[in-house]
């Protein structure tokens, strides 16, 4: 398949691995060089391994701003390893200072999978936020809502309609004229999800986060799309350094912006703008501002790519003075999938892929013996040849799950190579590690049951 392009699907069965490719064919950044603050486990070994514009957040958190977390569950089946990995990463976020808000898609839930909005609200609490307050998310900096009843994000879904269409659909979606409508309307609430957190009356202008899976892109794709759409001032790359502003003149805009209906220039309208957007620059400290409002530009040539985004946000919080929306895209990072157990795709809808949080330890012995192994088939060969851990389901389960400290995997890794570690060690090694993994969560589920209230957000009661 070497020049096709990779096609991701958010509700689709195929799952691409191909993860340089897809960081080229979406221009994703590499997590490679990136340095973070107390990397975790999925972090230190390369599993989280893509963002967009990480940076902003990191850079709020050094600098002591705040910023936000939002991440989105599905209400439908059961919960799985798979998922955990986001709730990892939110973890770690909230962990910086990041505050956290948590999305039921229950309208999407109902649209796409036929949950009804009761049942999807059952699920939710009982199955993911019960997981979630065991797996240590922080109720007391989490708010907790539902699609279906949170009107600013049904609202902005609507609104930001104006600024797309079918064609882009088809080619983010590969939506065509049969499909249905609800599943046009689901990523449109989802963009709601995501850019609500930072209106006035849910935390304010800051940079936000959405860590997921890769199937989740084309909605990052098409929120980044759309709130860069609504912009008024478009901040770019100089053309041998700085940066360029320049005005974006639109319907709902013009008038501000000095564009009378008649088609004049409305110049004293103008010049006051360009000199709102001088003085936000100011407060930045910069002193070199080349302002030309007739030319419809500010040039910065001192600013670096680290000041692009303080000036962007600057510029959006000057928009919003003037009645804008001023949208900032959101952050995302990126993870690996988690191989399935038997070596294919992890799902909900096949028991035997995964490990459920709610299976019993029985299950789960049983479930682990037989995974997909790196081992040789005859134990002679094993010693002589060595397993592959990269594709043994124990060890990666470990990796990606249970085993904690790097240099004890490390040695594993290297002695299951040389075939000092049998096949059949290695899920035991795994085994004994999921069930106390899977031990400790029960427990803290047990324990933390009374919290779930106090993660929904009241409008969410
Ligand atoms: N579509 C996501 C899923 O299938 C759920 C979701 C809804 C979501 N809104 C979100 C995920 C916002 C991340 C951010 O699981």
């Amino acid at each position: 398949m070497d020049g096709e392009d990779v096609v991701i699907d958010p509700w689709g069965s195929a799952q691409s691995t191909d993860y340089s490719r897809i960081i080229d064919q979406f221009g994703l950044s590499s997590m490679d060089n990136m340095t973070l603050p107390s990397p975790s486990r999925l972090h230190r070994r390369g599993i989280v391994f893509a963002h967009r514009d990480l940076e902003r957040v990191l850079d709020a958190q050094k600098q002591g701003d705040s910023f936000g977390v939002l991440t989105g569950l599905m209400p439908s089946g059961q919960m799985h390893m798979g998922h955990s990995m986001v709730i990892d990463q939110v973890k770690w976020f909230q962990e910086l200072g990041g505050d956290v808000t948590i999305a039921v898609a229950d309208l999407e839930s109902q649209a796409t999978r036929g949950v009804s909005l009761e049942k999807g609200r059952k699920i939710a609490l009982e199955e993911y936020i019960s997981h979630y307050a065991a797996l240590g998310i922080d109720p007391e900096k989490t708010n907790v809502y539902f699609q279906s009843s949170r009107p600013i994000v049904q609202r902005l879904g609507f609104q930001l309609g104006k600024r797309t269409n079918l064609n882009e659909f088809e080619s983010i979606y590969g939506f065509n004229g049969a499909t249905n409508l609800a599943h046009v309307q689901a990523p449109m609430v989802q963009v709601g999800d995501i850019l609500h957190p930072q209106t006035e009356e849910y935390g304010g202008l800051r940079p936000i986060v959405v860590p997921v899976g890769v199937d989740q892109d084309p909605h990052l794709r098409l929120t980044r799309g759309l709130a860069a759409k609504t912009n008024w001032f478009n901040v770019n790359d100089g053309k041998s350094s700085g940066v360029v502003i320049g005005l974006s003149v639109q319907e709902d805009n013009a008038e501000v912006l000095g564009q009378m209906p008649n088609g004049r220039l409305d110049k004293d309208r103008l010049n006051a703008v360009f000199a709102g957007m001088v003085s936000s620059l100011e407060h930045l400290g910069f002193s070199d501002i080349l302002s030309n409002p007739k030319q419809g530009t500010i040039t910065v040539p001192s600013a670096t790519a680290k000041d692009k985004s303080r000036i962007q946000i600057k510029l959006l919080e000057y928009e919003r003075s003037l009645g804008g929306m001023g949208l900032l895209a959101p952050s995302s990072t990126y993870h690996h999938f988690a191989v399935g157990l038997t070596g294919d795709k992890m799902s909900s809808s096949k028991p035997k892929t995964t490990i459920f949080l709610r299976d019993d330890l029985p299950t789960v012995e049983k479930k682990i013996k037989r995974a997909f192994s790196g081992g040789q088939t005859t134990v002679e060969e094993h010693r002589r040849i060595g397993g592959n851990p990269d594709i043994d389901v124990a060890y990666r389960y470990m990796m990606y799950f249970f085993e904690d400290d790097d240099s004890y995997l490390a040695e594993i890794n290297a002695d299951y190579r040389a075939g000092k570690i049998l096949a059949g060690e290695m899920k035991q090694l795994c085994i004994d590690r999921a069930s106390i993994w899977l031990g400790d969560l029960h427990e803290m589920r047990d324990q933390t049951a009374h919290l779930v209230k106090d993660f929904l957000a009241s409008d969410a009661q």
